[in-house]
């Protein structure tokens, strides 16, 4: 068992003043040389020469310093699935690749469908969690009346399966749907795939394969029809009720129709996420990684790659996330139909977009923006998001030019697998800092102090 440190924020070491000297500062879309002070778990300066007595110092010349990571949408484990994931382990892959936010998903066992398993599992963060956190709360068909006690300030949103995935969280009931998406005050997450659409084609897929259905036909089974008809019925709905609607992780071309960039993003009521898996692996990719990469939404063909690049780049996407939904790699193993759906991805997530970086498909400012500033801008997260004087000091040290082989040894996972084993990825996090605390320098980890809870502007 790993050793899990002790809160003791003020006097530890990692928790000292911090001084970034003469980095290339990423923030709002521009790239400015300068230095970064963290005081008291805060940018207390940013920008030309500072001079800071005492403050232990970090040569960043010609690195980069942006903010940590917001990502919106992963699956942590605990409680009840700890032997693929859990809140020690997750959150360290996490800061080790620049992430120093999570907002986690109900889909634990049990469920997280009331406030009291919901505040459970804050605290267990509370002891465990190196990043900070927030947790989504569950719905169901049936727990409506838990889902509006959900505090707004100190909880990311509502979680709403409008197809079914791992878990058993399946919200299907018309009736349920319209109450939560017209009394919901805070906003509402959903997955949205069309569950008649996708049973039908497991059917005429069993009726041609039996139980040896080859994986290459998950994206037929879980179609653009499906991604569309769920979609467009969220949107439908979020319009008729004004609600605050994010859909998670799209990966079709056609859902693309559905969302704006004719507005700027404080004015939308709907947003949007895409995945790095979706933006970088292919139906092509099932011929090499097999169920690696069997997820829901499916990786789908190679037009819905490029045309969610494109998307995210004029803005109909809002944010980059990961969706990281590690399982074991026995249980990955195993034929279609019973091999779970979801892949590691946490700690390379930035790594994939540096690929687009190197490649010329994205600037470093539009990283930032789709995987920090928007991600806090979506969900009206307090003070992180932005390497602002008097933010949370958030901050990740990046060398872009680094290049080093994703290994079984340098895995963070508790799966201890990823589907980029033996791929070179050039740039690499050199230091994170979470909440003013130096959490991970060089391939160390310094747990002394744990992340915080996030809080939301309401
Ligand atoms: O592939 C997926 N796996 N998609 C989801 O929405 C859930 C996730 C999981 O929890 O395994």
């Amino acid at each position: 068992m790993p050793k899990i440190g002790l809160f003791r924020s003020h006097n530890c070491t990692h928790m000292a003043r911090i001084l970034f000297k003469n980095a290339q500062i990423v923030n709002r879309g521009q790239i400015s040389n300068g230095d970064l002070l963290v005081e008291n778990g805060k940018i207390s300066k940013v920008g030309g020469v500072i001079e800071a007595a005492g403050a232990r110092e970090i040569v960043a010349e010609g690195k980069f310093l942006m903010p940590g990571i917001i990502d919106d949408q992963v699956h942590f484990r605990e409680p009840g699935l700890t032997h693929k994931a859990d809140l020690y382990t997750e959150p360290r892959a996490a800061v080790a690749g620049g992430v120093t936010s999570f907002m986690e998903m109900p889909n634990v066992k049990p469920p997280t469908l009331t406030q009291e398993l919901l505040e459970e599992k804050y605290q267990i963060a509370a002891q465990k969690s190196l990043a900070n956190y927030s947790f989504f709360m569950g719905a169901s068909n049936d727990n409506l009346e838990e889902v509006l006690k959900t505090n707004a300030q100190n909880v990311c949103g509502i979680k709403v399966f409008m197809g079914s995935s791992t878990g058993n969280m399946l919200v299907d009931d018309a009736q349920t749907l319209e109450a939560l998406f017209s009394q919901s005050p805070m906003l509402i997450a959903t997955h949205c795939e069309d569950e008649p659409t996708v049973r039908a084609n497991e059917a005429k897929m069993r009726e041609r394969y039996g139980e040896e259905v080859p994986i290459a036909m998950h994206p037929i089974i879980r179609d653009v029809e499906a991604c569309w008809k769920s979609s467009s019925m969220a949107v439908e709905l979020a319009q008729k009720h004004n609600t605050r609607l994010h859909i998670l992780h799209i990966s079709t071309a056609e859902e693309l129709a559905l969302f704006r960039n004719d507005i700027p993003l404080t004015e939308k009521r709907i947003t949007s996420e895409v995945c790095v898996h979706h933006l970088y692996f292919s139906a092509d990719d099932y011929a090499t990684l097999g169920t690696q990469i069997k997820c829901n939404p499916a990786v789908k063909e190679k037009r819905h790659r490029e045309a969610l690049l494109a998307a995210l780049l004029d803005d109909r996407l809002d944010i980059i996330a990961t969706d990281h939904a590690p399982h074991t790699w026995a249980e990955k193993q195993n034929t279609y139909f019973q091999a779970p759906s979801g892949l590691p991805l946490v700690q390379h997530t930035l790594n994939v977009m540096l690929e687009f970086y190197h490649r010329g498909l994205i600037s470093l400012e539009k990283i930032v923006e789709k995987m920090c500033h928007t991600p806090a801008q979506c969900f009206n997260v307090q003070q992180r998001g932005y390497l602002d004087e008097g933010a949370w000091a958030d901050v990740v040290l990046l060398d872009l030019n680094k290049e080093w082989t994703v290994q079984k040894d340098n895995l963070h996972y508790k799966c201890a697998w990823s589907p980029f084993e033996g791929h070179t990825f050039k740039g690499q996090v050199e230091a994170t800092v979470v909440s003013g605390h130096l959490a991970y320098q060089h391939g160390q980890f310094f747990e002394d102090k744990k992340g915080e809870r996030l809080t939301f502007k309401v």
